[in-house]
């Protein structure tokens, strides 16, 4: 068989039907409503405590802290209440070992040191303050509520929640292995060591970052109805929507606010379909799941998020080099190779490397249009030592990786459209737009990632052509300190016992107080040194 020929027969095999399409969604839409039934099931549909989205007129100064996959990210979030935020922010690498430490407070000290180093950059005289009142004050803790930091803990991994800011790990995602978190309060352990070096803030929410997404679009876009699912297509993938409490059958053990009927639920779709009811499965699939440490879970991210797809692509090339059939990255002699050369391959060539493929080469490889797909083939020389590759390995090369990400991009329309359909929006009476924010690599780096999920939503029977216009995907960035902040606030308002609209006046009022400088357009970093944290102090 030619390479052609072959290529041909395996984009076949990474295909995703109209029929597949709609098939998934019933399958998606009946794992939901297990979810929200009982434990134990394929979609976690985990409760967060979070019982409303943003209007945007929410206003204060939050802290939210981020840790999702291999970066820390301290911040500081100034919500305008006109649907605007600033947000200063630091980023740092977390250590290698650390993801795989021995004890959950190594990992945890880390943390509240990149916490305290924060303040000490960015909220100095804040700081110092607080520093200052702790050696006067005589209250038992050394401080007083009003001065401390609320805070946000953007916490990605399964946490199985048990209120606002409290939820205990259910098991590490994305190559952090510490089994002695495992079963522990993820706030509790932050807290801990916030604690030991006194530093004036408080783990006031625990945040799914797909929760976050969902209200910093509420915040930033708001329409009549806020947005009806916050999703990350990043390193993993996952999504979070409003529910009406009366569905959520399961129990709850904590306490929330029952005013709106509302809940916000952390789907954990990442782990739809476990038991590949519905979901494609290739061998390469297959093989991808066995080199996992969790093989039969996260099936759904495994074919759609980006910590899986470079190494998906890899497994089919490789095969495929072994086809003694095919020439692929193989010249007979100069003359078959468009670059009068021979293809070499480098012995250390991360194509030889289990998960040695960044997905970002299938963005490279969706986003070159040039006849002679020459921006391709110098990516795979730089980034994968190929040396002098044909057009012909190139253009097989492109079109596997186009496979993969398209079969990615319908599957990720399955979710979305499903979430869509039981939020029922669609059959409102309105001609309103329905926002789904987004947020992740994918999204917003694979060419037409966002084109092919239209392209999906519109074969799904109850949407089509119609109401796939009404959908509106728009990037939700900073949906982790935003939302992070955003709930932290909405915690604040339960502990206070107060009505919302009590503390956001005190909230005006401090806003009013700090004055009306720095009101840029949302995204914009600046650093708010002169504002006070959360509330007004007495
Ligand atoms: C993984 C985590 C999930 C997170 C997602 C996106 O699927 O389990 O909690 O939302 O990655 O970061």
């Amino acid at each position: 068989m030619s390479l052609l020929a072959e290529t041909e027969s395996i984009v076949k095999q990474f295909e995703f039907t109209d029929n597949d399409v709609n098939k998934s969604v019933k399958e998606f839409l009946r794992q939901m409503d297990e979810g929200l039934e009982k434990d134990g099931t394929s979609l976690s549909q985990i409760p967060t405590y979070v019982t409303g989205v943003p209007k945007g007129t929410e206003k204060g100064l939050y802290m939210a802290v981020d840790l999702g996959g291999t970066n820390f990210r301290v911040c500081s979030v100034k919500l305008n209440g006109d649907t605007t935020f600033n947000i200063t922010s630091d980023k740092v690498a977390v250590p290698k070992e650390l993801m795989r430490a021995k004890k959950a407070e190594e990992l945890f000290a880390f943390l509240a040191l990149q916490i305290k180093k924060f303040l000490e950059k960015h909220h100095g005289d804040h700081f110092e303050a607080h520093i200052r009142r702790r050696m006067t004050v005589s209250s038992p803790d050394g401080y007083r509520d009003e001065h401390v930091f609320h805070m946000g803990f953007t916490f990605s991994f399964p946490v199985q929640q048990v209120g606002i800011n409290k939820g205990t790990l259910i098991r590490w995602t994305k190559g952090f292995d510490i089994p002695d978190a495992i079963g522990k309060d993820v706030c509790a352990l932050l807290q801990t060591e916030i604690d030991k070096l006194h530093l004036p803030v408080k783990v006031a929410a625990l945040v799914n970052d797909t929760v976050g997404t969902l209200m910093a679009y509420s915040y930033t876009s708001p329409g009549s109805h806020g947005a009806v699912l916050g999703a990350i297509f990043g390193t993993g993938t996952n999504g979070a929507y409003v529910e009406k409490l009366s569905n959520l059958k399961k129990p709850l053990v904590g306490e929330y606010d029952t005013s709106t009927g509302d809940m916000v639920i952390n789907i954990e779709w990442g782990s739809f379909d476990n038991q590949l009811n519905v979901l494609p499965n290739t061998p390469w699939d297959e093989a991808l799941d066995k080199e996992t440490p969790n093989p039969g879970i996260q099936m759904y991210e495994k074919r759609v998020s980006g910590m899986f797809l470079g190494e998906l692509l890899r497994l089919v090339i490789i095969d495929l080099m072994k086809n003694p059939n095919v020439s692929l990255f193989r010249d007979e002699n100069s003359s078959t190779n468009d670059r009068r050369s021979t293809t070499d391959i480098a012995e250390t060539s991360d194509l030889y490397k289990p998960w040695g493929i960044d997905t970002s080469i299938l963005s490279h490889a969706a986003g070159d249009h040039t006849p002679k797909l020459s921006v391709l083939r110098d990516t795979l020389q730089e980034n994968l030592q190929i040396s002098a590759p044909a057009y012909e390995d190139a253009q097989a090369f492109k079109a596997i990786a186009g496979a993969i990400g398209r079969r990615a991009a319908r599957l990720a329309a399955v979710a979305i459209g499903a979430v869509v359909l039981k939020s029922g929006r669609l059959s409102d009476g309105t001609n309103d737009p329905i926002d789904v924010g987004v947020d992740g690599s994918l999204v917003e780096n694979y060419p037409y990632f966002e084109d092919m999920i239209y392209e999906a939503l519109r074969v799904i029977d109850g949407i089509g052509e119609e109401g796939a216009k009404r959908i509106r995907i728009g990037l939700a960035q900073d949906g982790s300190g935003v939302g992070a902040a955003l709930i932290a606030l909405v915690a604040r308002t339960m502990e206070k016992n107060a009505p919302t609209d009590e503390v956001l006046g005190e909230l005006r009022t401090e806003a009013k107080a700090a004055g009306s400088k720095d009101t840029a357009a949302a995204t914009t970093a600046v650093s708010d040194e002169s504002d006070k944290p959360g509330v007004t102090s007495a």
